[in-house]
């Protein structure tokens, strides 16, 4: 069984995938912490990150591992190095929606995705492209969406909850940002898959938002 989640940033894919992902004792995968890997890689080289030749070169030299976790969901190696913490880091924000928009970059990761789905039997995987692109052929799709406002409130108090002080009206523009290059950029842009069941999550709880998944593949 492939589950599919996606949506854009704060909408509350990572947490209601993972949960998901528990419940039924699938696999789970954070396909955004893969291109956030390669953003920190690059941040690292001095890479410039519109130099799509680099961008591919350093990707393909890079070993990536993404291992289950019970309390992260998934812990991200770079190298053998554990990254986990350092992709989410505002500097990585800022720019991992350029480095997402290679098309280069983008072709490894989708064939390392769906290795992944191949050798794991049930998963949930969730991101930007994939009821659209990685995993077409999904049992089941999602979309989950939200406000700005209130994704912008989501992301601000898990920040603040692990220590990184960033203004309010600063993440609120930075996720602006990164909706409008994850939806216009050419390659496999945010968008929602005509099969997928569309959840506005805005007025949900998380417990609410997984139980309205399980029920739907459950077929309640
Ligand atoms: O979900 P996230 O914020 O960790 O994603 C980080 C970036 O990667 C974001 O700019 C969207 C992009 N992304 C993507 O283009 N395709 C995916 N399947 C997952 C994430």
């Amino acid at each position: 069984m492939k589950i599919a989640i996606d949506g854009p940033a704060g909408a509350g894919k990572s947490s209601a995938a993972k949960e998901v992902a528990r419940r039924l004792g699938y696999k789970y995968l954070d396909t955004g912490a893969m291109y956030r890997a390669i953003t920190v890689k690059a941040l690292a080289k001095n890479i410039d990150l519109q130099d799509e030749g680099e961008l591919v070169a350093l990707a393909k030299s890079c070993e990536l591992e993404v291992k289950d976790d019970v309390e992260k969901g998934n812990l991200i190696l770079l190298n053998g190095k554990d990254i986990t913490e350092e992709i989410r880091q505002p500097h990585v924000n800022q720019v991992v929606s350029i480095v997402a928009a290679s098309p280069g970059v983008r072709r490894e990761l989708v064939h390392l995705q769906r290795k992944a789905a191949l050798n794991s039997g049930n998963i949930v995987m969730e991101g930007r492209d994939i009821g659209t692109n990685v995993l077409t052929d999904a049992d089941f799709k999602f979309y989950l969406s939200a406000t700005v406002e209130e994704r912008a409130k989501r992301r601000w108090l898990e920040m603040r909850e692990k220590g990184i002080e960033i203004s309010f009206n600063e993440l609120r523009e930075e996720i602006s940002m990164r909706d409008r290059l994850d939806q216009e950029r050419e390659d496999s842009p945010l968008c929602i898959a005509s099969d997928a069941c569309v959840i506005d999550t805005t007025p949900y709880s998380l417990a609410e938002v997984v139980d309205k998944i399980l029920s739907i593949i459950s077929g309640d």
